[in-house]
């Protein structure tokens, strides 16, 4: 064996162990940083030395390219569900049917029960040949490529693992991840995923495999399907092999003994369930010994040996008062439903999003309806359905305003989108968000500057817009009520501080539309100055990467707006100065405009425009006689062909790598 050859298969197994120690034993061993080392060192030898490839190297979990469409993958054995039950009651009547049938000597093995997506791997002498979704139990969709992007996944069994296994488990998002996912939406006004289930299924669910790399997904493991070549005589021993083979299980399992243990275990389980960093929405108690399991066997689609034993719902009952109408940033007016208070989940909820008008008729929800309302998490309640048996002719219909609540303005609907919008820029209720957005922490981040505190100011007429605010001094806010020398100081020294606050915060803090904190960043690189910005072409707009055709009319709109310049020349006025922010790195690109097409070996495009700007360079979307280079990966498309007609420079990878060194 080459020493290169013995050095890459040394790095492969590190990262195997490491990412073991991680996520079966729960024992890291190595940084982050040391893990990426690891990995980059690994990643360029594979590449100098394709002879050497393995499909079950750690590498190999980035991602592929997209598909077409998911194809069917019938199961070898059904992938079945488990009944529920939701009371101690319930609970003595499952326990006793069993002792019925196998007596009185068994155990059970209790854990959680996963809110996720149920999934099968399948291992064909070790390695990670297909995994695929329930489906309706016998026929899944393959979702190989998106699930070998998961860390937690192994493409190969480690120890004595068994010539066939039919592995299934849950896939679940973080709880962090499903409320990021969410804000990314609102913001993009794109539909809101209900729970963290929808969010994992909608990640798995995605033609594009790099989609679902970025989206930090998770599996447990909790039974099998077919299995071949293995010996176990419990439930118990089959977790621990899953350990060994570096399947990774929870650790909050226990082998309990009677009735009241389990009700222990459910109740201290459901203890921790809020600070569980993902969804659980119950334990699932199965017969331990394999024998008893046999015996016990199956019932239509569930196994006897084991049910599911939920929490009660996050769920209340309640009386929808009516109807509240708020006008959001961008003019949308959302419906909020206002409940008579009940509690949830140890929450006292007293309103939910009804999101819009085609979720009223989807509900087919009126005023004075009883209706179930759900928690998820730390998420705003949502309205799940109405119980229409308990109508009584008093309800009655839900009608948009016409008018928007807030300035009276009329309120329009365009046929591409659901949402309603007030149009007035100068509406109260948008002024209220805008000013709270300008002040927020990611935007100016103008510290002490709360929802709260604008909503006096605006309410006393001290502020009208963003340029009063740098007009407020220590006397003006020391009128209003309970507002000391000291803190008034303070407020107005925070709000000073931000006058040179850097372009990126200053273009998002403006609040156009779709110009989130990302773009706004791109904006800034690529801009460089404020008045460069203020000065932007729509075609220049489209030379920034991400921004598309509705982002850059977005953007023009919003700078051609006579109001909206003359605010800004107010900020000018009062001293704002936004900062220009450098590419970190170097500036050995500086000016040159680079196009990403294909797959790149190693990098993934945001990667490889991350290496780009931060030397200096400019990434576009878009070939054109100002590209000086393209990078091109494999199946590149119809940017090549346009860069040969230009005759734009090409470059691969290791080109641009050896152009940044
Ligand atoms: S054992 C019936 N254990 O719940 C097959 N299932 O309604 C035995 N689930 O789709 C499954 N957490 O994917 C088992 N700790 C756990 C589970 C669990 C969640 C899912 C499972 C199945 C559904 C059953």
């Amino acid at each position: 064996m080459s020493s290169t050859q013995s050095r890459i298969e040394q790095l492969r197994k590190q990262l195997n162990d490491a990412n073991y120690r991680y996520y079966v034993l729960d024992q890291p061993t190595i940084s982050d940083e040391k893990y990426d080392a690891l990995f980059k060192e690994l990643l360029e030898l594979e590449k100098a030395h394709p002879e050497y490839l393995d499909l079950a190297s750690p590498t190999q979990k980035v991602g592929g390219p997209p598909l077409d469409k998911f194809s069917k993958y019938r199961h070898r054995e059904p992938m079945l569900s488990l009944q529920n039950i939701y009371s101690s009651e319930e609970l003595t009547d499952f326990y006793d049917r069993w002792a019925a049938v196998i007596g009185n000597d068994f155990s059970i093995v209790g854990e959680p029960k996963f809110d996720g997506l149920a999934i099968e791997l399948v291992y064909e002498n070790g390695l990670l040949t297909v995994a695929s979704t329930r489906g309706d139990g016998e026929t899944g969709e393959n979702v190989t490529e998106n699930v070998k992007t998961i860390r937690s996944v192994p493409l190969k069994l480690r120890g004595d693992y068994p010539s066939l296994l039919e592995v299934r488990g849950e896939i679940i998002i973080l709880k962090e991840d499903f409320e990021k996912l969410n804000r990314d939406r609102v913001k993009n006004e794109e539909p809101l995923f209900a729970n963290p289930r929808n969010a994992a299924a909608g990640s798995i669910r995605q033609l594009d495999p790099k989609i679902t790399a970025k989206r930090h997904l998770d599996l447990f493991c909790h039974s099998i399907g077919k299995i071949e070549g293995a010996r176990f005589k419990t439930q118990w021993e089959l977790g621990e092999l899953f350990k060994d083979w570096g399947l990774r299980t929870h650790s909050l399992k226990k082998k309990l003994h009677s009735q009241s243990e389990i009700q222990k275990f459910f109740t201290e389980v459901e203890e921790q369930r809020e600070s569980l960093p993902y969804e659980i929405d119950g334990i699932v108690l199965k017969v331990n010994e394999m024998k008893h399991q046999r015996e016990l066997g199956f019932v239509a689609r569930s196994p006897r040996w084991a049910v599911a034993y939920k929490f009660k719902a996050q769920e209340g009952v309640t009386l929808l008062k009516d109807v509240h109408f708020q006008v959001g940033r961008t003019g949308v007016v959302t419906p909020v439903a206002v409940l008579e208070p009940v509690w949830i989940g140890g929450v006292e909820v007293k309103s939910a999003t009804l999101h819009n008008e085609d979720q009223i008729k989807a509900l087919g929800i009126k005023i004075h309806d009883t209706v179930v309302v759900k928690r998820a998490g730390d998420v705003i309640p949502n309205i799940q359905s109405v119980i229409t048996e308990k109508r009584t002719g008093k309800e009655k219909t839900i009608h948009f305003p016409k008018h928007c609540p807030s300035c009276k303005d009329a309120v329009v609907t365009s046929d591409d989108e659901v949402a309603h919008r007030c149009i007035n820029v100068a509406c109260p209720a948008r002024l209220a968000e805008t000013l709270k957005h300008f002040a927020s922490k990611r935007a100016m981040n103008i510290e002490g500057l709360g929802d709260k505190w604008i909503d006096i100011l605006l309410e006393k007429k001290l502020i009208h817009h963003f340029s009063s605010l740098y007009d407020l001094t220590p006397e003006l806010l020391q009128t209003l009520e309970r507002q000391g020398e000291r803190s008034a100081q303070k407020l107005c020294d925070a709000i000073q501080k931000t006058k040179s606050n850097t372009l990126d915060r200053f273009i998002f803090a403006l609040g156009i539309r779709f110009v989130g904190e990302r773009t706004a960043e791109l904006l800034a690189l690529h801009f460089g100055t404020l008045n460069k910005f203020l000065n932007a072409s729509e075609a220049e707009l489209l030379h920034v990467e991400e921004v598309g055709e509705k982002v850059a009319s977005a953007i023009l709109q919003f700078i051609s707006d006579k109001k909206n310049r003359n605010e800004i020349e107010r900020l000018i006025e009062k001293g704002v100065r936004p900062k220009s922010i450098q590419a970190h790195g170097g500036t050995t690109l500086q000016g040159k405009t680079f196009v990403i097409t294909g797959t790149l070996p190693s990098l993934s495009r945001d990667e490889a425009a991350n290496l780009i700007r931060s030397h200096g360079g400019k990434v576009t979307g878009s070939v054109s006689k100002n590209t000086d280079y393209l990078v091109v990966g494999e199946d590149a498309g119809s940017k090549l062909t346009k860069a040969r007609e230009l005759g734009v420079k090409e470059l691969s990878e290791e080109g641009l790598k050896a152009l940044v060194r």
